[in-house]
């Protein structure tokens, strides 16, 4: 049975009245926003990592600047982020401390490693393709700060997918053994970008309340169909090979059948046992230690200044 409260909380949503700060929510609305906003503002942080690693070895000048533009852009999604989130009554802090502590997650393509230039073009394409899939509807999501902060970083995010495809073309119509390279990049990120989408409907545990609250629009199943049908053409234009020996247009549902991820490798990953996890932990603890001299110097500014004003 649901309250007076909630049922005019639900009326709200149903007619696409965005929910402000300020409004009454319902305890699990707070909480469900929290972790899934907070998640994705780790992960445009830890997102950092994978790409940053190729700053200094950026092929050209251009696409140097390129690379720094879009890591420092992603530094940007992730703090307009966690200002949505701080809208919810949590601190910035604390949601640093429960990344830093595991009890948070962010997303798990960022376990994988990018060993070459090839995969920094496989990234901007597949990863920045999928996330756009995936944020594009979430400008339409109920809370308010939320889907302000996803309009600008929609289109932030276009211009990271179109740098990466650049990237892959440049490389496909290259020498032989850059195409190679190419493919190889595509082999790797294919189904770890896939599995970006969460786990299938019927294991997404949180995904039936998520889409009544509209916190979420789609399906992690409907976006992954969208992200396949998009991106099966692209390959095609680049002269890649899919791998998936199963990919077949299916007329009746006007898609691509396709081979799911495997899902016991995703939920290892989720568990801390991807390639890379402790690196990237490791790299954002050591980033959290680094910057304490910086947050007390400022809390020392901040209180000198208090006491000054009340003197
Ligand atoms: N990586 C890590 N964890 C994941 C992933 C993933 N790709 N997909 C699902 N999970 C986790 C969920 O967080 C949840 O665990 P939790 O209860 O401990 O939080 C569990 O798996 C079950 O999944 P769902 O019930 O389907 O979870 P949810 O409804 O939150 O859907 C989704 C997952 C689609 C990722 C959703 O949270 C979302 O749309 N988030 C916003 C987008 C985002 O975070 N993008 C970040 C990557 S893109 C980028 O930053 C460049």
């Amino acid at each position: 049975e649901m309250s007076p409260e909630e049922a005019a909380f639900q009326d709200k949503v149903d007619a696409d009245i965005k929910i402000e700060p300020r409004d009454w929510m319902p305890e699990g609305y707070r909480k469900t926003l929290i972790r899934q906003i907070g998640q994705h503002a780790h992960s445009e942080i830890v997102g950092q990592l994978p790409e940053g690693n190729w700053i200094t070895r950026a092929p050209t000048l251009e696409r140097k600047m390129i690379l720094l533009a879009k890591v420092q852009d992603e530094a940007g999604h992730g703090l307009y982020l966690y200002c949505a989130a701080e809208t919810l009554g949590v601190s910035r802090d604390d949601l640093t401390e429960q990344l830093l502590s595991g009890r948070m997650k962010y997303s798990s393509i960022f376990n994988y490693p990018t060993l070459n230039w090839a995969d920094i073009g496989a990234v901007g394409w597949l990863v920045d393709g999928a996330a756009i899939m995936n944020q594009v509807p979430l400008q339409r999501t109920s809370y308010g700060p939320y889907s302000r902060a996803m309009i600008r970083i929609c289109k932030e995010e276009s211009f990271h997918q179109r740098q990466g495809y650049d990237i892959m073309m440049k490389m496909a119509q290259g020498t032989p053994a850059q195409k190679r390279m190419a493919q190889d990049a595509l082999n790797r990120f294919w189904y770890p970008s896939l599995m970006m989408f969460g786990p299938s409907d019927a294991e997404s545990v949180h995904s039936a309340q998520s889409l009544a609250w509209k916190i979420k629009i789609n399906s992690n199943d409907e976006l992954r169909q969208k992200f396949v049908d998009q991106t099966v053409p692209q390959a095609e234009y680049l002269g890649l090979t899919i791998p998936d020996e199963t990919l077949a247009w299916n007329e009746e549902k006007g898609g691509y059948d396709f081979a799911e991820p495997d899902w016991s490798e995703f939920f290892q990953v989720l568990k801390g046992n991807g390639p890379c996890n402790v690196d990237r932990l490791t790299a954002r603890q050591k980033a959290w230690d680094d910057g304490a001299w910086v947050r007390d110097g400022l809390m020392a500014h901040a209180e000198k200044k208090r006491a000054a004003k009340v003197a």
